[in-house]
């Protein structure tokens, strides 16, 4: 069966080979965070493709067939709970695995070309990542990608074009739905899965790279470094799997126009929201273009900036000095950043878009007591300057449940109405969660009742 095997295609002598490949220095667990990385690509591309079966990209149906994946879907939750958490795994993986790389100047000739390969795997993952958010048609998703696209149209010259090209349009919309769906499950994937037998032909042509220590002793790969392969990533597997189960993925408001979302970017480009911060006006491309370009132009050509052929001397020292400026500047402006957010009750805001009805709490007790005076016992309101609750058109304007919840909390200090008459605010007496179950269980029951006679 081998000899069969092997005279026609080759594999199990390439098998081998792999298999054999000396680890100079002996195994490392360090060498593993890659294979935990494949492991994770791997549960992404799974989990996705299971997604993709029942997933339905328009802006009319999106959100609810996500909602369907959810709700009744087999495994729907669970599946798109470890899509959803596993981006955040294999952004983590793909830091700490180019970190690694960069300490142990993994890039040095003849590796220049395997660098620039991983470099371009590495963007495609966080490409991919990036255009995942928008899929489920919710607020956060809708907010966070006008944000970004934002940005994108903010740099010089081709910016707005491929900004109106990215959207389909000058706004969010259903061909933005089917750009981004296009490009995070078909595009960029094709392209990674393109790239990565480069990698990895040019892996196994390089071989492991000396590590500072010296080359002594050497092993093959199996079993020694594979025993921690496997184990290491079976690890970070069931950590992933633990995390979807405790954790399952949430679902936010259907993405609404009208209703602005305080869009925040993923954990891992906080600290381009900060640097954004920096440099208003004519100076924003210095934060939107120029900044995290010289990044990643710095990362990319770093073989060819850093020559150097032994393990001492100003080459090493200037590298790990660059790699030590970058963890150091990326983690404290992300601190800083959510510094800055607690500080402006911005968590506060999240969590009146988090809140979840109150059950079991007096919604009509409280009603009665605390609102009928002035919005009336039917809803419809005493007063000129109240709103009736039992309109249907009333409902028909964008009446978000966060906005009502907001109304409800703070109050609206209207200079023009009465001061007896205004809106109280009610963040003293109700929580978010009541304000919640007031919304959905007794106001928005005005409405639908008053539209069914
Ligand atoms: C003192 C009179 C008064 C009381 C008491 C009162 N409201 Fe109001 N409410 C108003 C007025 C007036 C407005 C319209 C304010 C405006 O548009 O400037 C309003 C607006 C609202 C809105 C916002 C509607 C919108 O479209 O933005 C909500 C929601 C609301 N009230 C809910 C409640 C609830 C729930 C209670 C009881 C917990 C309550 N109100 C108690 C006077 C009152």
């Amino acid at each position: 069966m081998g000899g069969w095997l092997e005279e026609r295609t080759g594999l199990p002598s390439a098998l081998r080979r792999w298999c054999e490949r000396p680890i100079p220095g002996g195994a490392r667990w360090s060498y593993s965070l890659g294979a935990a990385l494949l492991a994770l690509l791997l549960v992404q591309v799974t989990t996705g493709i299971a997604l993709s079966l029942s997933y339905s990209p328009s802006a009319d149906t999106a959100h609810s067939s996500v909602q369907f994946i959810m709700e009744e879907a087999f495994l729907g939750q669970f599946i798109r709970s470890l899509h959803y958490h596993g981006t955040n795994f294999t952004v983590t993986f793909l830091i700490l695995t180019a970190v690694r790389l960069v300490i142990a100047r993994a890039y040095r000739k003849p590796r220049e070309i395997q660098w620039l390969v991983a470099f371009a795997l590495g963007m495609l993952v966080l490409a991919t990542a990036i255009t995942g958010y928008v899929l489920p048609w919710d607020q956060y998703g809708y907010w966070g990608t006008q944000v970004r696209t934002s940005i994108m149209g903010s740099g010089p010259v081709v910016g707005p074009r491929l900004k109106t090209f990215v959207l389909g349009g000058n706004e969010l919309g259903n061909l933005t739905l089917t750009r981004f769906y296009t490009a995070h499950a078909l595009l960029l994937p094709a392209l990674f899965a393109v790239l990565l037998p480069v990698y990895f032909r040019l892996a196994a042509r390089h071989g492991v790279p000396t590590p500072k220590g010296g080359a002594e002793p050497v092993v093959p790969y199996w079993p020694f470094q594979a025993a921690r392969d496997n184990s290491f990533a079976l690890l970070v597997l069931a950590a992933l799997f633990g995390v979807a189960l405790l954790f399952p993925a949430r679902l936010g408001e259907v993405a609404d126009p009208q209703v602005t979302y305080p869009a925040r970017p993923e954990w891992y480009f906080l600290w381009l929201f900060q640097t954004l911060k920096y440099f208003k006006g004519p100076l924003e491309v210095v934060g939107t273009v120029v900044i995290p370009h010289a990044v990643a132009v710095v990362v990319a050509l770093l073989p060819f900036l850093d020559r150097g052929e032994s393990w001492s001397g100003l080459g090493r020292r200037a590298v790990l000095g660059i790699l030590a400026l970058i963890v150091c500047g990326w983690a404290s402006l992300s601190a800083l950043a959510l510094w800055e957010d607690l500080k402006s009750g911005h968590f506060a805001e999240l969590a009146l878009w988090e809140a979840t009805p109150d059950e079991g709490w007096d919604v009509e007790g409280c009603y009665k007591q605390k609102c009928a005076k002035c919005h009336g016992r039917d809803g419809a309101g005493y007063l000129d300057s109240t709103p009736d609750f039992t309109l249907p058109e009333y409902w028909k304007g964008a009446r978000s449940d966060v906005r009502l919840i907001k109304a409800i909390l703070k109050g609206i200090p209207n200079e023009n109405i009465p001061e007896d008459e205004r809106m109280p605010a009610f963040e003293k007496e109700l929580t978010p969660g009541q304000a919640k179950a007031m919304v959905v269980w007794k106001l928005r029951p005005f409405g639908e009742a008053s539209e069914k006679e």
